[in-house]
């Protein structure tokens, strides 16, 4: 196998020689290696030098890059395993070069962890993590990172798929993004609770193809309680923008849109609590600066996006929005100013570049949209009336 040096982060390691002529690179090489989730690697490899796991398995491991980055960047001893053995022949002449604590295995992910225990552990499938989740849930001790690359079926562009798989009801709105991620990390709380566990996110964010959710697990039959006390649905009107958030994991009754009169369907069971614990991503930020990683303007501006977003479990697009009223978008900015000045905490958000994170309910949102419009902006806070 023709292979290549490449440094990611500051960890050297080799990967096989990819032919770029083809529509995807990584798909031509006998191990996998995809450039477009250093990102995703950068972030976790940022996470485990805060948080600080006693040991970590990448479960599912290609050339081990994940794992052979978590040792050498955050000093944590690792178990790289893959269960093809070319992957395995890869990474463990990577890990004779970088040295540290590394142990190798080949292995089936869900076999090695139904008869091994890991204090943290990732799960990088080729696509959806569902076959895996079972096992994992058993086998973290604490920590259990996830990446789901299906996102057609987790968005509702697929939704047989997404129903047969994740046994919940998606649905391609404006917000699909952020349904994909809660449906996903709503699988994770379903699997952890099972076995009388809870779970806690550290860092969950979504991004071009895939969702990425970092979560604790807590090992107490009251955690358990609390996770599933945070399963909900969002009730989404079937004829205007209108859609409200209802807690439990039974699905709930249609209920009438109060804007327009249409009935509300239900999308979920989804994740309805934080997607993120603000200490530990401040603490994240506040370290980045001294990390070499080759994605760290992007992980500066991700972090911040995570840190400001409220507590919402979907968002607007404000262009849709004007779309659906027959007026031009406002000045975002100006929008975002707005709303905050008339007492509603609202960001931008790290889901959509058109998206709106706020607590403003959509009639609000909607007039000040329109008295936008008819540029009366300055009078605004004046004439909305706080909820
Ligand atoms: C998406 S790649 C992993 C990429 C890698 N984590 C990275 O960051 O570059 C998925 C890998 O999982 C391996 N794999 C698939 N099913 C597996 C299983 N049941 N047990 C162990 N490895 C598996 C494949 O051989 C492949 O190398
Ligand atoms: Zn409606």
């Amino acid at each position: 196998m023709e292979c290549r040096e490449i440094t990611e982060g500051s960890t050297t390691f080799t990967a096989p020689v990819q032919d770029e002529t083809t529509q995807f690179p990584p798909g031509s090489a006998p191990v996998f290696y995809n450039t477009r989730m250093e990102f995703n690697r950068d972030m976790t490899v940022l996470l485990a030098k805060c948080i600080q796991p006693e040991d970590y398995l990448d479960s599912m491991a290609a050339t081990g890059v994940r794992g052979l980055r978590i040792s050498n960047e955050a000093g944590i001893p690792v178990t790289i395993n893959d269960r093809d053995e070319r992957a395995v022949r890869i990474i463990e002449e990577n890990a004779k070069k970088l040295g540290g604590n590394i142990t190798v295995t080949c292995d089936d992910a869900n076999r090695l962890m139904c008869t091994s225990r890991f204090d943290a552990i990732d799960l990088d499938p080729f696509g959806t993590p569902i076959p895996f989740l079972d096992a994992a849930s058993r086998a973290a001790k604490h920590y259990l990172f996830v990446t789901a690359t299906d996102t057609a079926p987790l968005c509702g562009a697929h939704f047989k798929a997404g129903c047969r798989r994740y046994f919940a009801t998606p649905k391609n709105t404006e917000y699909h993004a952020e349904v994909g991620l809660r449906i996903m990390m709503g699988a994770i709380a379903r699997e952890l609770v099972k076995y009388d566990r809870g779970m806690a996110p550290i860092l969950s964010f979504a991004k071009s193809h895939y969702f990425r959710s970092h979560v604790r697990v807590l090992n107490k039959v009251t955690a358990a309680e609390e996770t599933m006390a945070q399963i909900g649905f969002v009730m989404q009107c079937t004829k205007c923008l209108y859609r409200a958030e209802q807690k439990g994991s039974l699905l709930p009754k249609s209920h009438v849109c109060p804007i327009c009169g249409a009935e509300t369907e239900p999308i979920g069971p989804l994740w309805m609590g934080p997607l993120q614990e603000k200490g530990v991503l401040t603490e994240m930020q506040s370290l980045l600066p001294e990390m070499e990683f080759g994605t760290k303007k992007q992980m500066d501006k991700m972090l911040s996006f995570l840190l400001a977003e409220p507590e919402t479990c979907t968002f607007y697009d404000y262009h849709f929005i004007s779309r659906s009223m027959k007026v031009s978008p406002p000045k975002i900015e100006e929008l975002i100013e707005n709303l905050n000045k008339a007492g509603y905490y609202t960001t931008r958000t790290h889901f959509c570049v058109t998206g709106l994170k706020t607590t403003a309910p959509l009639p609000v949102i909607e007039e000040m949209i329109r008295l936008w419009n008819e540029k009366e902006f300055s009078d605004v806070v004046a004439d909305v009336h706080l909820a």
